[in-house]
């Protein structure tokens, strides 16, 4: 077990029984369920990050006109803990993970939570609240862990608020992909952006995820599982999926990604694929990748594979791709293609400790 200093730990008496929690791990269903206890830590301008406390899981008292509330000034991750063969419990790349929240909390005029605040929120969660990390059964179920943090100050001025609270919620999570790995179908959003040059699209901030709610709202009745955002300049430039990155397979083994511009969330998945691609001999591209090669590639045979790539999914390929009055079909759209099948085990095998962990990507929990 390890200590932490900054958070006070206060377990709950009337905590879930171990037939309670048997109950939820037996079919857990992605961020239905959450653990017995949350972390949280508050910030003022004054007195900097004080008050940090493991206790019960519950609803958070805030004023109607705390200004979370009217402006959604609001920073988020997800991440998952694993637990190995051995009984450890072990996450990926937080560092990455920090980061990118301390870049979120930047854009959003948020206090930065230092690295070390950020990982003992989540290990003191994870070891008060232990028994909710699935064993490690071959398969792919995890804890979930999400970090956020939102504006606290009370007041209906639009200005940077002067206070904020930093929290951890855990839940349970099973195989993304109950029946195996399956492609979905992603619907292509032409009259929506998802992000637009100098805005927030590489901050993980919850507003991204509303603006694209009117657009998977429209791929959901279009029969599509995601959606996929172009640029929102030229309309041509593909950039990501709502929640996840994307990669383009060829015949000749080489991978396309979009690159990073600003308007796309650097995905700890994404860097790290990109790596293991590389050391199994692929070429990768990171470059722009406009909606026209897509299409093109797909019509003359040199595009093969196409999959998106998440924490929470791992890697999930796309077999069709849907738009106003058109669609194209990748593979024989009902299995996975040989590159992402390839990846996606290596990277779970790393995650979760049965294959060696070369790149010490794996930060251990407990
Ligand atoms: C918009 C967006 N892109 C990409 C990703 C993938 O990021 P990661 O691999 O760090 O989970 C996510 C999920 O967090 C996301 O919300």
């Amino acid at each position: 077990m390890q200590t932490t200093t900054a958070f006070s730990v206060h377990p709950r008496a009337d905590r879930a029984t171990s037939e309670q929690i048997a109950e939820v791990l037996a079919a857990p269903k992605f961020g239905a369920v959450f653990t017995d206890h949350m972390s949280r830590i508050d910030w003022d301008a004054q007195s900097g990050w004080h008050d940090g406390t493991v206790s019960a899981y519950g609803p958070i008292s805030l004023d109607p006109a705390t200004s979370i509330l009217h402006y959604g000034q609001e920073i988020f991750e997800g991440m998952k803990a694993y637990r190995h063969a051995d009984g450890s419990v072990w996450t990926f790349r937080p560092d990455r993970n920090a980061a990118r929240f301390n870049g979120s909390a930047r854009r959003l005029a948020l206090p930065e939570v230092p690295e070390e605040i950020f990982l003992e929120a989540l290990t003191a969660l994870v070891n008060v609240d232990q028994q909710w990390v699935p064993e490690s059964t071959g398969g792919e179920a995890s804890l979930y862990l999400r970090p956020f943090m939102i504006a606290t100050e009370v007041g209906l001025g639009v200005r940077p608020s002067n206070s904020a609270a930093f929290l951890v919620i855990a839940s349970p999570a099973g195989a993304y992909f109950a029946s195996g790995v399956k492609p979905v179908s992603i619907w292509l959003s032409e009259d929506y952006s998802r992000a637009a040059p100098g805005g927030t699209g590489a901050a993980k901030c919850g507003g991204n995820y509303a603006a694209s709610l009117a657009p998977m709202a429209e791929g959901l009745a279009n029969g599509c599982d995601q959606v996929a955002f172009l640029d929102a300049v030229e309309n041509q430039w593909v950039e990501e999926l709502g929640g996840m990155n994307l990669f383009f397979v060829f015949a000749d083994g080489h991978i396309v990604t979009p690159e990073l511009t600003g308007t796309i969330l650097e995905g700890v998945t994404r860097s790290s694929l990109i790596d293991l691609a590389r050391e199994r001999g692929h070429e990768v591209h990171e470059r722009k990748y406009s909606i026209h090669e897509w299409r093109d590639d797909v019509a003359s045979g040199d595009l093969v594979e196409v999959f998106a790539c998440g924490t929470a999914a791992v890697i999930t390929p796309v077999g069709r791709l849907l738009w106003k009055g058109g669609e194209l079909s990748i593979g024989d759209g009902e299995s996975a293609g040989a590159v992402a099948s390839d990846l996606r085990e290596s990277l779970m095998d790393i995650q979760c400790g049965r294959a060696q962990d070369t790149h010490g990507w794996l930060h251990r929990l407990l």
